[in-house]
């Protein structure tokens, strides 16, 4: 099903960038990871918001959405410099990540990958991450008001938890996926 987003971008016009997002930078500096790991990508990145961040903070990033709007929006934005900046027009469904990245976020986004690819890209994200940065975002859960959309994925809390990396492989490399609007 084709969605129109527009309504949408409008309505988080000028919000900050989420806290999943700031958390996984904080954990980001914490580790002794090199300069060139500063390369983040923003999957499903809508309008910006947290691309904004990336930015601010002097981060190469790869902003990418399957809809053009999204893009036109962010791209809007005359207050920032978009020297770091690549934009890509993709599913990602379609997608091949670059690798190694520093710093992988899907704000909302990820459940709108089909089910039947989801696994594959999941491996891809992980693998790009090969310095071992954060990832960083939100799933559906199977009981959310959607979950009867079949182009969508949605994860079971149990399989969820025993498939992510537990707290303890966390301090190890660190990895959330943090449910909650903000
Ligand atoms: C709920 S919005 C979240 C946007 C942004 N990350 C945020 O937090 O504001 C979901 C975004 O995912 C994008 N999207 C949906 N399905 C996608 C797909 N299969 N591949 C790539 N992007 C997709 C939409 O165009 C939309 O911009």
């Amino acid at each position: 099903m084709k969605r129109d987003w527009s309504v949408y971008y409008d309505a988080i016009e000028g919000k900050p960038p989420r806290k999943t997002l700031l958390k996984a930078l904080d954990l980001f500096d914490k580790q002794a990871l090199p300069p060139t790991a500063r390369l983040g990508i923003d999957l499903g990145c809508g309008s910006g918001r947290d691309t904004f961040e990336l930015l601010r903070r002097n981060w190469q990033v790869l902003a990418i959405d399957s809809s053009q709007t999204a893009i036109s929006y962010l791209l809007n934005h005359s207050d920032l410099s978009f020297n770091l900046l690549k934009t890509q027009i993709a599913r990602f469904e379609d997608l091949t990540l670059p690798s190694p990245t520093g710093l992988v976020n899907a704000s909302f986004s990820l459940p709108f990958c089909s089910p039947k690819y989801f696994p594959d890209f999941w491996n891809q994200i992980t693998a790009s991450l090969r310095f071992g940065g954060p990832e960083c975002g939100q799933l559906f859960g199977d009981r959310d008001s959607w979950s009867t959309n079949n182009s969508m994925t949605f994860h079971a809390l149990e399989k969820t938890c025993s498939n992510l990396p537990s707290p303890g492989r966390r301090a190890a490399a660190p990895r959330m996926w943090l449910g909650g609007f903000d």
